[in-house]
């Protein structure tokens, strides 16, 4: 496989994925962005005239589907991009840190349409980036896979809660996933033809909480109200709006499932766990559905979790 570093370590081009970083480092944010066009050349913040070469053309040109997923560099989102990629799709990775990006990009295989976008989704500048690089690197967007969460610290009870670590989870959960759902719906409303999807993920934490657990529920019940808005207001657009709500798939989030986790009775408890892989497998469905037919809500858990029948 050829690949050529240009810009400094911003752009890879491979021989058949174009591999795009667009984010900046902290200490770069003050200065004016350059816009990564999809052939590795940069351009200045408005300048015209993006030129593309053949890499970019077969990206511009390609009748696949294209897909925006976030927190794609582990877990969930990783498991997702990959199954969207072996399915066909053009897949836009998005999350704050580049390298978990490029491995997931890497994973793909050297064939998949993918660009690693270095995003932080509650930043503004950030989101409007993003979308604008799948604008300009794949023409149009079908779906969404709003997936970037953080839970917040473990095991802290409402009283000990700082207002610091309450935003930490409602930036991202919330703000994020409504900042990435206005941009692609914007970009749905306008597109030729017109509309697209959007899944939000969602949790079991939707429905119940866990103990100690305030800002992650209260978000995850907030991502609720944002895909039943979506979902009415997407209507006359033809834009979807479903939600999948998970419950214990084995990924970085979910590690103390495994070594024991606070009970609703206040004991530890190991939790089953399920791949996050099989996941992955109902988004593809849902993704793939005419935009005509739409899977509002599904949830996916590990068999045998505590969460049916009271524990
Ligand atoms: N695993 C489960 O059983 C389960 C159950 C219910 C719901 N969920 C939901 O599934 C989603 C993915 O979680 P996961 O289990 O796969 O855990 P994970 O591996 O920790 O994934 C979280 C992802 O979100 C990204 N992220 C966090 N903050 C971000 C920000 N500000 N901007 C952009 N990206 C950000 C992270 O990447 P960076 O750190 O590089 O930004 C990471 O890739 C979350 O929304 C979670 O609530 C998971």
């Amino acid at each position: 496989m050829r690949q050529q570093w240009v810009h400094g370590d911003k752009a890879r081009i491979h021989d058949r994925a174009v591999i795009i970083f667009c984010g900046r480092p902290e200490r770069e944010r003050a200065a004016p962005r350059a816009v990564l066009t999809p052939c590795g050349l940069t351009r200045p913040p408005g300048g015209k005239g993006v030129r593309c070469g053949p890499m970019s053309n077969k990206l511009l040109n390609s009748a696949a589907k294209s897909a925006v997923v976030t927190g794609a560099g582990s877990g969930i989102g990783r498991a997702v991009a990959l199954a969207l990629t072996d399915a066909g799709w053009s897949v836009a990775l998005a999350g704050r840190r580049p390298e978990p990006l490029a491995e997931t990009a890497a994973l793909a295989g050297e064939h998949a349409r993918v660009i690693t976008v270095p995003a932080d989704v509650s930043r503004p500048d950030d989101v409007t980036a993003l979308f604008s690089s799948v604008r300009e690197c794949f023409g149009r967007l079908d779906l969404l896979f709003n997936n970037a969460g953080a839970f917040g610290p473990r095991s802290v009870p409402v009283e000990d809660l700082s207002v610091a670590d309450w935003h930490s989870v409602v930036d991202v959960n919330v703000t994020g996933a409504f900042l990435c759902a206005q941009a692609a719906y914007r970009l749905m409303k306008d597109q030729d033809p017109q509309g697209g999807r959007i899944i939000n993920n969602g949790s079991v934490s939707a429905h119940a909480p866990r103990p100690h657990s305030v800002a992650y529920t209260t978000t995850k019940h907030a991502m609720t109200g944002l895909t039943k808005s979506l979902s009415l207001d997407g209507r006359p657009y033809r834009i979807a709006c479903g939600q999948i709500d998970i419950g214990n798939a084995a990924t970085d989030m979910t590690e103390q499932m495994r070594t024991g986790i606070l009970q609703a009775n206040g004991e530890l408890a190991v939790e089953p766990v399920m791949a996050a892989a099989d996941v992955a497998r109902t988004v593809l469905h849902m993704a793939e559905l005419p935009l005509e037919a739409n899977v509002q809500f599904a949830t996916v858990l590990a068999t045998a979790m505590p969460y049916v029948g009271r524990g």
